[in-house]
């Protein structure tokens, strides 16, 4: 998205319903948008299947289309890559500078081209993003690596296997340095690698285009050079987050959801809090039911690495800990600014204060309607969570910011009976306001 366009879009929800029904998960987000920077890695066309069509995946496609891979969208969610015809190396700023994973592009055009010059990321104001871990990696295989003008510039005359041991955790730059070094020459191991589920699924595309990479979702990942990568039709695994964010809706407005197309060994840890904090959760197998009959109880939750608990669902976690009788308490371990959605549900009724990294949620019963802005993308969606939790009726501001991750959400909650409307002028807010008092 262009600086210039920012959309104006506004969410007015009237909470208070227990959401009920069946929801159908998305392929992927961040497993997404590595396999689309990943596809460009061969000459031969790929297609990928279950594609989220979310902001993130279509300004990268749009990014891409800018340097001259064709794409082609067969249908919403089914893409047609062909990379043979990458005019450059060099990725423009404007297109790119709003979503994180444009590093990716790294990764790829290093790996392919031993070249690439790629503006900084941009992505979530969630907390210092430093990429010392991907630029470490590129140079360990061999690249040479500068930061000029805003730019990532990379090159190698040959890259070349090595032994690599990160100092963090972090999915970027496990998936980044898998990319990068796949067609390295000789072996090269990740050590204290990422094991979240799209750097499993982001390995098992580049096996599926002929790469040999071994131990994805350990903590050793094996990754043996190939000389090319070849064509490939791969389908994208079910968003995670998208999934959590579903099952924490469930539990913060008392209803009874069935999540389908999700994978539940991904969701455990999401799973496992719910059910700590009382609600009932029954796993099928490519579905969760998630439901709340009477009060939650407080708990404790510490963000964590894969299988850890996503930071990614802090927020939503956060909004129903809020309505949790008790004290709970959650730890932020891997950005520092997670808690931007806290001042406005506290301006909904919540009590909560934050310490350093924890925040302390004391319990209320039940929150009010206000006009909210969605500070990021996931602190956007745990605030509609807590607009249809809240008595009244709230506004949010920013969505954009939460289209950058969920596909058609207001849709899928529609649909599963929240009293939801994307706006866009204070007049079809004032109209929705006086409809849905009609019928409450
Ligand atoms: C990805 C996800 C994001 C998620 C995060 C953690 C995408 C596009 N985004 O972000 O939604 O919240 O994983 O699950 O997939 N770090 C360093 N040096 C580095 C790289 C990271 O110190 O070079 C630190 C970060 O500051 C952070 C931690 O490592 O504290 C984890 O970050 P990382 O897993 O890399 O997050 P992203 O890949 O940026």
């Amino acid at each position: 998205m262009k600086d210039s366009v920012v959309p104006t879009e506004q969410y007015v929800i009237r909470g208070g319903v227990p959401l009920q029904g069946e929801v159908e998960i998305g392929g992927a987000k961040n497993a997404a948008l590595a396999i689309l920077a990943a596809a460009i890695m061969t000459d031969e066309t790929v297609t990928i299947e279950n594609m989220p069509d979310v902001r993130d995946t279509n300004v990268l496609l749009e990014a891409m289309g800018g340097i001259g891979v064709r794409i082609e969208r067969l249908d919403r969610h089914t893409v047609r890559i062909n990379g043979a015809m990458v005019q450059n190396v060099n990725i423009e700023y404007e297109l790119i500078k709003k979503i994180r994973a444009s590093y990716y592009l790294i990764g790829a055009l290093l790996g392919k081209y031993k070249e690439a010059e790629v503006p900084l990321p941009g992505g979530c104001n969630i907390g210092s993003r430093p990429i010392d871990q991907h630029l470490k990696g590129f140079r360990a295989i061999g690249a040479e690596v500068k930061i000029s003008h805003g730019s990532i510039i990379a090159h190698a005359k040959r890259l070349i296997g090595a032994h690599i041991y990160m100092d963090v955790v972090t999915v970027g730059a496990t998936i980044n340095i898998m990319m990068a070094s796949c067609m390295a020459e000789g072996k090269t191991i990740i050590e204290n690698a990422a094991k979240e589920p799209h750097v499993v699924d982001v390995a098992n595309f580049l096996n599926s285009m002929g790469a040999n990479i071994k131990g994805a979702g350990t903590d050793i990942i094996r990754i043996k050079g190939v000389s090319r990568l070849h064509s490939a039709t791969y389908s994208i695994i079910p968003d995670q987050i998208e999934a959590g964010t579903f099952m924490f809706a469930a539990a913060a407005s008392r209803g009874n959801l069935l999540v389908k197309n999700v994978i539940p060994k991904h969701l455990e840890s999401i799973t496992a809090k719910l059910i700590e904090i009382g609600c009932d959760v029954e796993e099928f197998d490519d579905s969760v039911r998630v439901s709340r009959t009477g009060e939650l109880k407080s708990t404790q939750i510490k963000t964590l690495p894969y299988p850890g608990f996503p930071t990614d669902m802090q927020p939503q976690a956060g909004v129903v800990l809020a309505l949790s009788e008790g004290v709970s308490t959650i730890t932020e371990s891997i950005f520092e600014n997670r808690f931007r959605y806290v001042d406005e549900i506290i301006r909904m009724g919540a009590n909560i204060r934050v310490k350093g990294n924890t925040a302390i949620f004391t319990g209320v019963s039940s929150l009010t309607g206000a006009r909210l802005t969605s500070p990021d993308l996931r602190a956007g969606a745990a605030l509609v969570l807590a607009a249809l939790s809240a008595d009244g009726v709230s506004v949010i501001d920013d969505i954009y910011l939460i289209e950058r991750g969920y596909e058609d959400f207001e849709v899928k909650l529609k649909k599963v009976g929240a009293r939801i409307e994307r706006v866009s002028s204070e007049k079809e807010i004032r109209k929705f306001i006086l409809q849905t008092e009609a019928v409450s």
